[in-house]
């Protein structure tokens, strides 16, 4: 069956919780445990490469359950809009932080998006899931064209740092990892500037790449064996949750990063 994206993420916000856009193979309570991991190391590396505000005006692409959105109010962001693919999801949203905002029903792969210039864009694992090449280019444009002069561009996406580890188009498959030189032609194309780069998560995550394919299948393999205790019962969340919360540290401090990446750009002033 080949990927649709309105039906795929249709059907899986049904489930109005964190598997719906987290680990979908996961159930809520571990999914709870990853996003917990994801927003400590997101705080760090955001405090390292300097960012401790952010400005007013604030979107978010692919918005989803809304978690991320107190982290950009926190930061400062006083107006936050947002979009998503799916109306139940952005109804929820509307609904839930409405007040500072409004999210709208976007497709951000559609020909020029005509959207305001915002202080502060995020898009936390949304570019993945369009794996058709040309709705990817006009995603990175569209992105881009969102962040006003001096304002920056937050990434949490599935970047490869080895471009060797790329796979072939698949038209079943609802995510595609690529690699860093695609996203930057994209965006550097349209004006923005990386600023860092850096891994979201060592082993909180499904892990996409490695300094080799051994080291690949090590990380696959341990991936299995931290997604299993959950599986088996949910109240294991917690205990495994608090293994790699800490874990997770060190291993990339050793410069492991075979998942997820955060990378931050730029539009100069
Ligand atoms: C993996 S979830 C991430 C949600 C949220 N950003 C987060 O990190 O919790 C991907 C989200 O992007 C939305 N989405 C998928 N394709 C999209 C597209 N082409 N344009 C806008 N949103 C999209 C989905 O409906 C879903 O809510």
């Amino acid at each position: 069956m080949p990927y649709t994206p309105s039906k795929y993420w249709s059907d899986l916000h049904v489930r109005r919780d964190l598997s719906a856009v987290g680990q979908s193979g996961l159930n809520s309570a571990m999914n709870q445990q990853l996003y917990r991991i994801w927003a400590r190391n997101l705080r760090r590396f955001l405090k390292r490469n300097g960012v401790q505000r952010i400005g007013p005006t604030a979107f978010e692409v692919g918005a989803g359950t809304g978690y991320w959105l107190p982290l950009w109010r926190e930061l400062g962001a006083e107006r936050i809009d947002g979009c998503d693919l799916v109306p139940s999801a952005v109804d929820d949203l509307n609904s839930r932080f409405g007040p500072s905002g409004g999210f709208i029903v976007l497709d951000l792969g559609d020909e020029k998006v005509g959207l305001d210039c915002y202080d502060f864009v995020a898009c936390m694992d949304v570019l993945l899931h369009i794996t058709d090449d040309a709705k990817f280019d006009r995603a990175l444009a569209n992105l881009a064209r969102l962040v006003a002069p001096g304002g920056r561009l937050l990434m949490k996406e599935p970047i490869l740092l080895r471009e060797g580890f790329e796979r072939p188009y698949n038209p079943e498959l609802s995510s595609r990892a690529r690699p860093l030189s695609r996203y930057r032609a994209g965006l550097e194309a349209e004006g923005l500037k990386l600023e860092a780069i850096g891994p979201a998560t060592a082993i909180a995550n499904n892990p996409i790449e490695g300094r080799s394919r051994l080291a690949y299948r090590a990380w696959r393999g341990t991936w299995g064996v931290v997604s299993l205790p959950s599986k088996i019962h949910p109240a294991n969340a917690r205990w495994v949750g608090a293994v790699l919360s800490a874990i997770d540290p060190a291993l990339m401090a050793l410069g492991a990063a075979p998942s997820g990446k955060f990378a931050l750009f730029a539009r100069p002033g």
